[in-house]
């Protein structure tokens, strides 16, 4: 780990958000999520963003806002959205950026957790079993930009913040 970022990658559900919130606070940092980024710099939803563009378009912008997040002199926690990962590009980036940690899930657990939800343009009408398909594909790209991993089954948001910042700690003291 040589940049300052704190950046966490995983499937949808794996609690990105959630985590990279508490932890941003943990560490006193800001927070910035990746599809909030562009969210904010396109003003549509990420449905929208799939209705309207296709999947392609939104990791172009995808990438931009990983980039622009990367670049940030404010060391930050960022949560990247799940598919990030799949660009070349965007996991050197995030290599370099920081310490990447991985947050893990069996799919049922993180289909579980994804249920009721409607922002998810890839999970549409069959989340559980695009999400057993989605670990498959993306695990070599997962294993392949991560730093580190933490397995967030059976666990609290607090209880896996607290297991990132003691990763990220020693990850700290590591360092030459
Ligand atoms: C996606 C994950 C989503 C969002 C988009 C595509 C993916 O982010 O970027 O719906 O390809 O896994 P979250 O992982 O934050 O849900």
């Amino acid at each position: 780990m040589s940049g300052r970022h704190l950046v966490l990658v995983g499937l949808m559900g794996a609690g990105k958000t959630s985590v990279g919130q508490r932890c941003a606070r943990l560490l006193d940092r800001s927070f910035v999520d990746t599809d909030e980024l562009v969210v904010a710099t396109t003003g549509m939803t990420v449905n929208e963003l799939f209705a309207s563009g296709g999947e392609s378009r939104f990791r172009e912008l995808e990438r931009t806002a990983v980039a622009d997040a990367c670049a940030s002199p404010e060391p930050l926690v960022i949560a990247c959205g799940g598919g990030a990962v799949l660009d070349p590009e965007n996991r050197s980036r995030l290599r370099t950026a920081g310490l990447v940690v991985w947050l893990q899930a069996p799919p049922d657990v993180l289909g579980a957790r994804v249920s009721d939800d409607t922002r998810r343009p890839l999970l549409r009408n069959a989340g559980a079993a695009t999400l057993e398909r989605l670990a498959v594909l993306r695990a070599p790209a997962y294993e392949d930009a991560a730093d580190v991993t933490v397995d967030t089954a059976g666990r609290s948001i607090e209880d896996v913040a607290d297991l990132v910042i003691e990763r990220w700690s020693a990850a700290q003291r590591s360092e030459p």
